[in-house]
């Protein structure tokens, strides 16, 4: 591989920047000075240093997206637009061949979803042993009983004939439409159809906590507890929390702290 390419891999900067620090003279291979950006290197068996420190190659890569509506959690898919074709739109070329979707969000879900080709993270996260936490902001038709929220908390039961694990339910709030910004109420209104929304209609926003992934699971907590989910967005994963400044579409790397973060966050001390 070539020397500034496998730098770029290895998230030291983009392609024109880490050729500057080739060119500056920082960077050794197997204890040499390497000043041409297209030296050939082995990532495997070659010690390549930057200001004396050796960078290590790794073959996983770690992808935040923030998923929109309308594009499905999927490698491929014959009608859709899936997160992968996403990830190449944002990172052209760059994107491996053998990144996926840890999980699935709702095609209309939109929110945090990571995208890597670390199977074996993938797994841990995902294993329902491990009760990683999944932080979901929702928005539901009308207003929800307070024992209906104690409900959701304890565990309800959403209809295959199991209760839900115990969750945590933050932050709700009560709204009338023009008590949303802008986005939001444009999609309660797409929600809604062709119906003309009364004016005096109250929503409940809430964080929904929870600690397993069962299939639409939020939507049919909500349900069971006498409501609807209009709008379903994930806001954190473990310790990997989505990044505000993605809109809703884009994508970045996560860095090298949020990788370690993710890898230590199996919850083993949930007691259900
Ligand atoms: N729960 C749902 O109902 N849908 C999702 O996409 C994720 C969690």
């Amino acid at each position: 591989m070539r020397l500034d390419k496998y730098l770029a891999e290895m998230s030291y900067g983009t392609r024109n920047e880490v050729k500057k620090i080739i060119r500056s003279g920082s960077v050794t291979v197997n204890g040499l000075a390497a000043v041409k950006p297209e030296m050939k290197i082995n990532e495997l068996s070659d010690i390549v240093c930057i200001g004396g420190e050796e960078v290590s190659y790794s073959q996983y890569v770690y992808y935040m997206l923030n998923k929109p509506d309308g594009c499905v959690s999927a490698t491929s898919d014959n009608r859709h637009k899936t997160v992968i074709d996403l990830l190449k739109d944002n990172l052209g070329n760059n994107v491996k061949k053998d990144v996926f979707p840890v999980g699935r969000l709702d095609i209309d879900t939109e929110g945090l979803l990571l995208i890597t080709n670390d199977g074996g993270l993938a797994h841990i996260l995902l294993s329902p042993k491990k009760h990683v936490e999944k932080a979901y902001y929702l928005i539901a038709e009308g207003t929800i009983p307070d024992n209906a929220i104690k409900q959701l908390e304890e565990g309800i039961d959403i209809g295959d004939g199991t209760i839900t694990l115990p969750s945590r339910v933050e932050n709700i709030k009560q709204y009338r439409l023009d008590g949303f910004g802008e986005y939001e109420q444009k999609i309660i209104a797409d929600r809604h159809g062709n119906e003309t929304l009364p004016d005096n209609s109250i929503y409940t926003s809430m964080e929904l906590v929870l600690h397993e992934g069962r299939y639409h699971q939020v939507k049919r907590m909500v349900e069971a507890a006498g409501s609807k989910v209009l709008y379903l967005k994930r806001v954190r994963m473990g310790t990997l929390k989505l990044d505000r400044d993605l809109k809703p579409g884009e994508c970045r790397e996560l860095t090298y702290k949020e990788i370690e973060g993710i890898k230590n966050c199996c919850n083993a001390d949930f007691k259900p």
